[in-house]
């Protein structure tokens, strides 16, 4: 079995992401990085502490990453970010403390060590800004042979960003970041909003989850919601709120939900922009590869089926 880290900055629809992780039968979840970008650091770990322990994966590790990029200080879009997944990052809903504390090895070693341990069977799935996985494989340069899979939530190729025209938010927040991954991994999946804003959940789906008539599916329907009501208020989408971080963990196991573009990629550092590198166009050797279509409702079944399992 695949072993997968996922690399959050938790986020509602981070959580999905470990909802989702942990219910697929595809692969064992053996730690979640933190990262900043929807909301703090701290309160990224301490969301998934809180996620996993809702969800009864007590045994699940929370490791701590960087708290901004190495060019800004991560606060600059975070009041825009707290809008749409409220002031906690899990719009706000308030959660029991977590009995455990994060560990006390880095985000970074804990990459390092993942990557030496199981190599080709690793896959790392970050859905928030680059700066964890970017700075393990600067740190440790080996690694970048030994992952066997990189999927990541960010950018856009085929259609407009939701920062800027050009940019998407998890790529925003560190683009020199991510520039070094897309160009450096040595198997890249990007699942951009290319494919996300195709993905949208209802009020209809969170009812379900509420008529499971468990305390967890209450939560997960509480802070889906509020960032239903988000995407509505804020005009981003008046008819749901799109899935991106578990449709990352969706590829991650299985990449038929998408078509993939085998494309090497850059990202521009002035504006965080997911383009092909010119440099490596001709080469007939593919790193990258970008989601530029989804079976949505392929994947909307099995996320529903997966949530309503691991909810109910
Ligand atoms: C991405 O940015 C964050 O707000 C979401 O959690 C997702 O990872 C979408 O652009
Ligand atoms: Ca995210």
């Amino acid at each position: 079995r695949k072993k997968m880290i996922l690399d959050l900055d938790t986020g509602v629809d981070d959580a999905l992401a470990i909802a989702y992780a942990l219910a697929t039968p595809d692969a064992d979840l053996i730690g979640i990085a933190a990262s900043y970008g929807n909301t703090l650091v701290d309160t990224a770990a301490e969301n998934s502490l809180k996620l996993l322990e809702l969800l009864g994966a007590t045994d699940v590790p929370v490791y701590r990453g960087f708290s901004h990029s190495s060019t800004t200080d991560g606060f600059e879009t975070m009041e825009i970010s707290m809008d749409i997944h409220g002031k906690n990052g899990i719009g706000d809903v308030e959660l029991a403390a977590a009995a455990r504390p994060v560990e006390t090895t880095p985000a970074v070693d804990f990459m390092i060590e993942s990557a030496h341990a199981y190599q080709d069977n690793l896959i790392i799935v970050p859905t928030g800004p680059l700066t964890n996985l970017a700075a393990a494989m600067q740190k440790d340069p080996e690694i970048i042979d030994l992952i066997g899979n990189i999927t990541l939530m960010g950018g856009a190729l085929t259609v407009p960003g939701n920062v800027t025209p050009y940019t998407e938010a998890n790529i925003n927040q560190d683009p020199e970041a991510a520039d070094y991954v897309y160009k450096h991994a040595k198997h890249l999946v990007m699942v951009g909003l290319d494919v996300t804003m195709q993905t949208l959940l209802t009020k209809k789906e969170t009812q379900e989850w509420r008529d499971l008539g468990t305390e967890k599916g209450r939560v997960f329907a509480d802070i889906f919601d509020y960032y239903i009501e988000a995407y509505d208020r804020l005009d981003i989408d008046k008819r749901g709120a799109a899935l991106h971080d578990p449709l990352a963990v969706g590829v991650a196991v299985d990449p038929k939900l998408v078509t993939l573009l085998p494309i090497n990629m850059m990202v521009t550092h002035e504006d965080g922009r997911t383009i092909g590198d010119p440099e490596r166009a001709l080469d007939p050797v593919k790193t990258d590869f970008a989601a530029v279509e989804v079976d949505t409702a392929d994947y909307l079944d099995r996320f529903m089926n997966y949530t309503n399992q691991i909810l109910g």
